[in-house]
């Protein structure tokens, strides 16, 4: 099928270029030129594993276009969808200002029957706001075009969207054409090979919605964990253990019940919010989803507190190693990630801070702490370990994971670790002569 995919960001490229690697003919198209030229050469704007060498590879197909021209991409085009950004606007709701300027060039320039995807995460309605946008650029220029609305939501994680994208756990495809339906189905057949069960149909609404409730589902997962896991540390429990014990449960299961120091990403928190606004719009306050914020925002700041009772309120003459600003590993994301919080929690204290990150860390420098004269970045992460009175774990790279625990225990100036993301083993590392502090366990 011939395709147009309409904002290059997270979600449109890796959604157009996993399109054009399963024979489609994608067009990515984006108002920022620069962007696009550089895609033309296979500069990729983010990190995400596998990424570049598909990208490469399809424009050398030429199955992958990049264009800054929508107009001209939409007469050859079957389906258009619409991935552009939906940032969180002032009040907590998501913005379709993107959305519905691009539905608006949609209506002024479609010439044939189209359909169009909203592939961003919108709220519930959205759909019906395109299509009356598009309605009122065809009338405006006395023309009558078929076309359907189709919503179809994505669920890609960061650091693993390429996997997600070529062999979904579902698609969910929201419409109310059956005509568009089978043209959706056809699209995503050859993703499917034993079985199409795992495409699930229904009508828009259900689909917009299903976006927002996996993720404050998957949210609610988290902060409750991490409630579980301050109740713990009163307590006298291990929550690694009750995570083992509760995870068992197949009802349960393991999966999204790590404690750590909160969800951050593009997702969750954005998606949180606007769900909980949606339902005030319809006037339901949603307390739970509330709570689930609530909790996420105060987990954050446990991590920070811990080091604060340990050295004291005053942290200034006090360095701390800082591994991991990424919200989470595989990825140079930093939106929203709890290292901004904590170090600039830190720094406020007048802490100095070591920094090192395996790919995030040009993102903080230019964007996320880019104000923060105290913090240092280093090569490696035994490199900031150097006079630094604790180390401080916030992202789980693997590289992180078993590191040489005597030079930690060499350079530092005293062996004090607080892990964020209880990454470590409680007992080892008592034995190995750490003041160890993890979440959810004294
Ligand atoms: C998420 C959804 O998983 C994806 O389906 C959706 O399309 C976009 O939002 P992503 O933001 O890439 O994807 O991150 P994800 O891997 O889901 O993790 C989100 C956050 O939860 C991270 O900050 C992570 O550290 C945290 N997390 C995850 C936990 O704290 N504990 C867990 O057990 C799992």
């Amino acid at each position: 099928m011939n395709l147009t995919v309409i904002g290059t960001g997270y979600v449109g490229l890796v959604s157009g270029t996993c399109f054009s690697e399963m024979g489609n003919t994608v067009t990515c198209i984006d108002v920022d030129a620069q962007k696009i030229a550089n895609l033309e050469q296979g500069i990729i704007p983010i990190y995400e594993p596998g990424l570049e060498p598909m990208v490469k590879r399809n424009l050398k197909n030429k199955t992958l276009r990049f264009s800054t021209d929508l107009s001209k991409n939409l007469e050859k085009c079957d389906i258009a969808f619409i991935a552009v950004g939906t940032p969180m606007g002032d009040d907590g709701s998501a913005d379709l200002q993107y959305v519905l300027q691009v539905a608006k060039e949609i209506g002024l320039h479609m010439t044939h029957p189209l359909i169009i995807v909203d592939k961003s995460t919108v709220p519930v309605g959205t759909a019906d706001k395109v299509k009356a946008t598009i309605d009122q650029e065809l009338e405006n220029r006395g023309l009558e075009v078929q076309f359907d609305v189709v919503s179809n939501p994505e669920f890609l994680k960061e650091g693993d969207a390429i996997n997600d994208f070529m062999k979904p756990d579902r698609v969910v495809v929201g419409s109310d054409s059956d005509e568009a339906t089978d043209k959706m189905r056809a699209l995503y057949a050859p993703f499917f090979r034993s079985s199409m069960d795992r495409l699930i149909t229904m009508d828009v609404r259900s689909a917009e919605m299903t976006k927002y409730v996996a993720n404050a589902m998957l949210a609610t997962k988290i902060s409750f964990m991490n409630e579980i896991a301050n109740i713990c540390e009163l307590v006298g429990a291990d929550v690694n253990k009750v995570r083992i014990g509760i995870g068992s449960d197949s009802r349960i299961g393991y999966s999204f019940i790590y404690p750590g120091s909160g969800y951050g990403g593009s997702c969750f928190p954005k998606d949180v919010k606007a769900l909980k606004k949606t339902a005030e719009e319809y006037g339901y306050t949603a307390r739970l989803i509330s709570s689930v914020e609530e909790v996420n925002n105060k987990q954050k700041m446990v991590i920070a507190n811990k080091v604060i009772n340990r050295f004291g309120e005053d942290l200034r003459n006090r360095t701390f190693a800082v591994w991991g600003l990424a919200f989470k590993p595989e990825t140079d994301d930093m939106r929203e990630a709890p290292s901004i919080y904590i170090i600039k929690e830190l720094i406020a204290r007048g802490a100095k801070i070591n920094a090192y990150d395996p790919k995030a860390m040009d993102e903080a420098r230019h964007f996320y702490l880019k104000d923060e004269q105290n913090v240092s970045y280093f090569n490696s992460k035994y490199e900031t370990l150097q006079d630094a009175d604790a180390m401080i774990l916030l992202t789980e790279w693997k590289e992180f994971r078993s590191p040489d625990f005597e030079e930690l225990k060499k350079q530092l100036k005293q062996p004090v670790v607080f892990d964020g993301r209880n990454q470590y083993n409680h007992q080892r590392m008592q034995e190995q002569g750490f003041e160890y502090f993890q979440i959810g366990k004294k």
